[in-house]
């Protein structure tokens, strides 16, 4: 079962995997972590800045879930550019070891295989960092993706690029395909941190983390994964109904558990 926390507001969510991630980065300078983007681990990137001030970042490694399909790797909402800007610029890591898939047209035949060769050629992603969709997806497998799923292209749905319309200038600029890890991918992570704030992933969050394993909520496959940290905060908890005993499961967590 996945473990569930319950933080007050995203700050301290984001406190929380931010210094387990300096711990594991402390212990393995070559980490190799799997990157969400979106607003959801924004509070996660914001405090690895303060947790990693003296952590030598310089051998980390990372691999983005995803990216738009045909979008110019330099127009500001490609994943390559939030990347670039939320996580790689202000950690200081070094460009070179974060890989973001290849979203250009040209070649994408190929991008997805490109991409798990990559991801087996670092050994692995260590730690995954996840958010979820309205919709359940996680990366951007949405409901219907086979829990074998690899890098690959999909189309995202109707309710993906409404709810991604904020970050650009109009809801017709929204990409109608993005290439994702899969969720076969995913599950072949050594740690997933799925994260969920606000009232809007409330409804998906319980169908992921208590609802039958299916494909049609591509998050519950996350049930299948021996290793997997749930971070919420009240409002996305709101829908859970063993939010009792996650809470009494924390607060008796073992000391020399980590997360
Ligand atoms: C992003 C990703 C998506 C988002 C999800 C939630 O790389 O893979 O699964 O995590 O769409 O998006 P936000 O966090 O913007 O609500």
């Amino acid at each position: 079962m996945a473990e569930v926390i319950i933080v007050p507001r995203s700050a301290e969510g984001g406190n929380l995997v931010a210094s387990e991630i300096a711990r594991r980065i402390r212990a393995t300078p070559d980490l190799v972590l799997g990157l969400a983007t979106g607003s959801t681990p924004l509070p996660v990137y914001e405090a690895l800045r303060p947790a990693l001030a003296e952590v030598d970042v310089s051998g980390v490694r990372g691999f983005a879930l995803d990216e738009y399909v045909g979008l110019d790797p330099a127009h500001p909402q490609s994943y390559r550019s939030v990347i670039a800007r939320e996580v790689v610029e202000p950690l200081g890591l070094d460009p070179a070891r974060i890989r973001v898939p290849d979203g250009r047209l040209d070649g994408i035949a190929h991008a997805g295989e490109v991409y798990e060769a990559a991801i087996m050629d670092a050994g692995g992603i260590a730690l995954q960092i996840l958010g979820i969709g309205t919709d359940g997806h996680i990366g951007f497998n949405e409901p219907g993706s086979s829990f074998a799923s690899r890098t690959r292209v999909k189309t995202l749905t109707e309710q993906t690029r409404a709810d991604n319309a904020r970050f650009f200038a109009s809801p017709d600029e929204v990409p109608m395909h993005c290439i994702t890890q899969g969720l076969g991918t995913i599950l072949e992570a050594g740690q997933l941190v799925l994260l969920a704030f606000g009232r809007s992933k409330a409804a998906a969050l319980a169908a992921a983390v208590e609802g039958p394993v299916s494909a049609s909520v591509p998050g519950s496959a996350i049930q299948l994964h021996p290793h997997v940290t749930v971070v919420v905060d009240e409002d996305a908890a709101a829908e859970l109904t063993r939010a009792d005993y996650y809470r009494y499961a924390y607060a008796n967590k073992p000391t020399w558990q980590g997360l």
